[in-house]
This record gives C-alpha cells, structure tokens and sequence, in this order.
C-alpha cells in the first residue's frame, strides 16, 4: 500500500458518516473525531450526529475531569481516547518523557467516570524511551486488568513509524493535514502493514490559512508558523485557485483532504465553536477531494519541501 489516494474510501462517498474499521482493532471510527475542546454545545452537538471517537489528554489541563463531568453518562456511545507521560521540564530546561505507572491510568478512568479506556497513548513520548519498552509494559498490564483496551503512541516522523510497528501498539495518533505529509508517505504505509489504526492529530492545519496575508512577526511564536510557511511555499492560489479563494473553501479543502488519505481512518478536528462543528459535518459530507485535487495538494507538498531549507517533518 502507499498510504495515497482516495479510491479506497468509496464507502465514503456513499454516506461520509459511516463507521470504518479502525485498523484491526475491532473497533469502527467516523472519520471525523473530536479534539479536545472546552464547549460542552460542540461535544454535545457532534455526538448526537453520531461522531464517535472523543481525544483528551492527561497533561490537557483539567480536560480529563471536565469530560467525566459532561460526558460520561453517554460513555457507550464514544471510543475514548486519552495519553499520558507527557515532558517534564527538567530543572536545566530540557525536556524529557515521564515513566508512567499505574496510577497514571487509574487517575484518567477517575476523571474521566469510566472503567476503561479505549485507548490509552503515550504522549509525543521520547524516542529511546519508547524503544526500551517500560512504559509500553505498563500500558499492556494495564490491557491484561481491562483498564483499556488499546496501548498506543501520539507522536510524529520516525518516533511513529517504530510505534505502528511495535508489538503491544495498535493505534497511532499523529499529524496530518494539507500542510503536514509527512507522516501520510512515513508512518500510514507501516501502520497499513501493521493494522494499527490512525488518528490524524491538527487536521486543519491549526487553520494557518488565516495567518497567510499577516506579517511574520504577529505568527512567529505560534504553533501554527511552520504551517503558514509551508502553505505560501506551496502556492494553492496557483494550481486550485478556486479551492483557496475563501476562509470557507480553506476549511473545505483542509477537511475533504484528510478524507482523501487512505489508511488514515479519524481526524479529531478541535473546535470551540458550534457554528465550526456544523460546518466540518457538512463539508464531510461532501466526501474526499477529487484525485486529481488531492494529487496536486501532494504533489505541491513534495515540490515545496524539496525546496525548503527547513525539513517539512511531522509537527508535533
Ligand atoms: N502531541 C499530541 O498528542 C497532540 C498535539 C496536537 C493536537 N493534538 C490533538 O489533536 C486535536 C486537534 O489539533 P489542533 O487543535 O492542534 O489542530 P486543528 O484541529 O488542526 O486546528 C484547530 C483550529 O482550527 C479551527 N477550526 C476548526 N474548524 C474550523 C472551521 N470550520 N472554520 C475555521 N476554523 C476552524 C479552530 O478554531 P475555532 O475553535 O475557532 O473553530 C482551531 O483554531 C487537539 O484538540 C488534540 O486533541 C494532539
């Protein structure tokens, strides 16, 4: 498989709400998912059209304990998921993964009112940890008490490629988007292989397109400047004009291209807004991109990058 195109996804096209199966997990996702978000209205509202996959975090200040609070009572409707072992910052500043323990997964079921996770990822988790393997055993006693039922790992580029493909690990979650493939040509055709499922973590590219005509300086220090650099590199305005004339058709395009990749199989678009919510159901319901369409948003991607002093790498 290449992980490319979106001839796979005919079922889509159909009824863009219709569950897949998540990997070979067992499980079956929409391909939009909920992103962390603090409006009860959005989850609310995205669950009753049958949205089925909610994203939260240890580290997300009090997130875990706001959805055990909104939630929980509609907890079979859902798969959850959640990670832990985010940095510390070291007293000299650096960062490092946290082990994990036990306690760390009964801590999320409390919060979050359940008695089991459907998933249960380690967070953008250090590379040579990950490897070693201690905190991947205790995801999997964890699995052997029925306190979830899928280990995993949030992260990007190489870090992800290894978790698609170690035993014990059957989800990733990493970034993709129209702005972000790398990890669409790394880590999906190895997560393929290995049946893991595929949540795409910033699947609207933070929105950067709304950054495209600021100056440098008021984005610079924003999450979102690696992605507003890249869609100026990529130029869209040249080859779809028409697909990029709009804040509306941006959002269109950033949506039907995360339904366009084969092998990814969620994407948990974060929003606080209800109005935003309605709108990325309605545009999902339009389906993937044509292949042409998609091919040129690729093709722009790879010429850019080739260009770029910069590595277009997975952002975290
Ligand atoms: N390391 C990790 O594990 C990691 C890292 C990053 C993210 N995540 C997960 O991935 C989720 C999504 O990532 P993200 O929030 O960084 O990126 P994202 O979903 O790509 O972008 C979110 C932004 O898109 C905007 N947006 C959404 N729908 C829109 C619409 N229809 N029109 C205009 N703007 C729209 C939102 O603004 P409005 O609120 O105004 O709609 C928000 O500013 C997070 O919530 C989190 O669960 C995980």
């Amino acid at each position: 498989m290449t992980g490319d195109g979106p001839s796979a996804m005919a079922w889509r096209e159909q009824d863009p709400m219709n569950k897949s199966p998540f990997g070979a997990t067992g499980l079956e996702v929409t391909p939009l998912g909920i992103g962390a978000t603090g409006s009860v209205e959005v989850i609310t509202l995205l669950l009753d059209q049958g949205i089925n996959l909610v994203d939260t975090a240890q580290c997300y200040g009090e997130h875990e304990l706001f959805l055990g609070r909104t939630i929980a009572h509609r907890r079979d409707e859902f798969i959850l998921v959640s990670k832990c072992g985010h940095h510390d910052v070291l007293p000299d500043g650096s960062m490092r993964s946290r082990a994990i323990g036990m306690d760390d997964i009964d801590q999320a079921l409390e919060l979050l009112k359940t008695d089991h996770l459907d998933v249960m990822l380690l967070h953008s988790y250090d590379q040579d940890l990950l490897i070693k393997g201690e905190a991947v055993e205790v995801l999997l006693k964890a699995r052997q008490a029925g306190k979830i039922r899928f280990a995993g790992y949030s992260g990007d580029n190489e870090s992800a490629a290894i978790a698609a493909a170690m035993d014990g690990l059957d989800v990733i979650e990493t970034s993709i988007n129209l702005a972000d493939q790398h990890n669409i040509d790394d880590a999906l055709p190895i997560a393929q292989r290995y049946g893991a499922g595929v949540i795409a973590k910033r699947p609207v590219a933070n929105a950067a397109w709304g950054w495209l005509d600021q100056p440098d300086e008021s984005f610079k220090k924003n999450k979102v400047a690696p992605y507003v650099r890249r869609l100026r590199a990529m130029n869209l305005d040249a080859i779809i004009p028409d697909m990029v004339d709009s804040p509306e058709s941006w959002i269109a395009l950033a949506v039907r291209f995360n339904l366009s990749v084969s092998g990814l199989h969620t994407s948990i678009i974060s929003t606080s807004d209800p109005g935003h919510a309605r709108l990325n159901l309605d545009i999902a319901a339009q389906g993937p991109l044509p292949d042409s369409v998609y091919e040129a948003i690729r093709q722009a991607f790879r010429s850019a990058a080739s260009n770029s002093d910069e590595p277009w790498k997975g952002e975290n």
